[in-house]
């Protein structure tokens, strides 16, 4: 067992957990922060994407303990003040949004996307991107869109799919 200690969506939090228990199980157990969701155990859905510093990572595939000391944000951590994250409108706006199931995923690797890639973002780079986020509903046409249209809200130049 280790006790950590991070920062989770501002808040510094601190948790007891065994030494193989995952982030995503920690952020969701212990931390009762349940819109980061489980999809798979193959590392393959993406449902569980968080940002860790800064970066997205698929918060399934590390241990709680290798985050301890990190900034951690979760999908509860995005909207500021009561009012959504241009991504999270986006979805809404551009309806990306479906079951949810995958959303909290999509919408943190989106946020990630867009910070690195500013105004370069196009459709074929956002499918790129979205080879590690797995959508079980009708497809990603939509979220494609949303995350387009995010970009250009955010800043950035580009068309949205059609
Ligand atoms: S639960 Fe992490 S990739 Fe599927
Ligand atoms: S919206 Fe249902 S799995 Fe993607």
């Amino acid at each position: 067992m280790a006790k950590i200690t991070m920062t989770v969506n501002g808040r510094q939090v601190s948790g007891v957990c065994d030494d193989r228990t995952l982030l995503v199980h920690f952020i969701r157990e212990n931390l009762g922060l349940t819109g980061t969701h489980v999809g798979c155990d193959t590392s393959q859905c993406g449902a569980c994407v968080v940002h860790m510093d800064g970066q997205s990572v698929k918060s399934c595939s590390i241990l709680a303990a290798q985050a301890a000391g990190s900034a951690i944000t979760t999908i509860e951590g995005l909207a500021q003040n009561g009012e959504l994250h241009p991504v999270q409108a986006a979805f809404k706006a551009h309806h990306g949004l479906q079951c949810g199931f995958c959303t909290p995923g999509m919408v943190m690797t989106a946020v990630d996307m867009i910070r690195r890639h500013g105004s370069a973002l196009d459709e074929a780079m956002v499918r790129a991107e979205l080879e590690g986020n797995i959508c079980r509903c009708t497809g990603y046409h939509n979220i494609v869109k949303a995350i387009l249209a995010a970009a250009h809200e955010m800043g950035g130049v580009r068309q949205a799919a059609e």
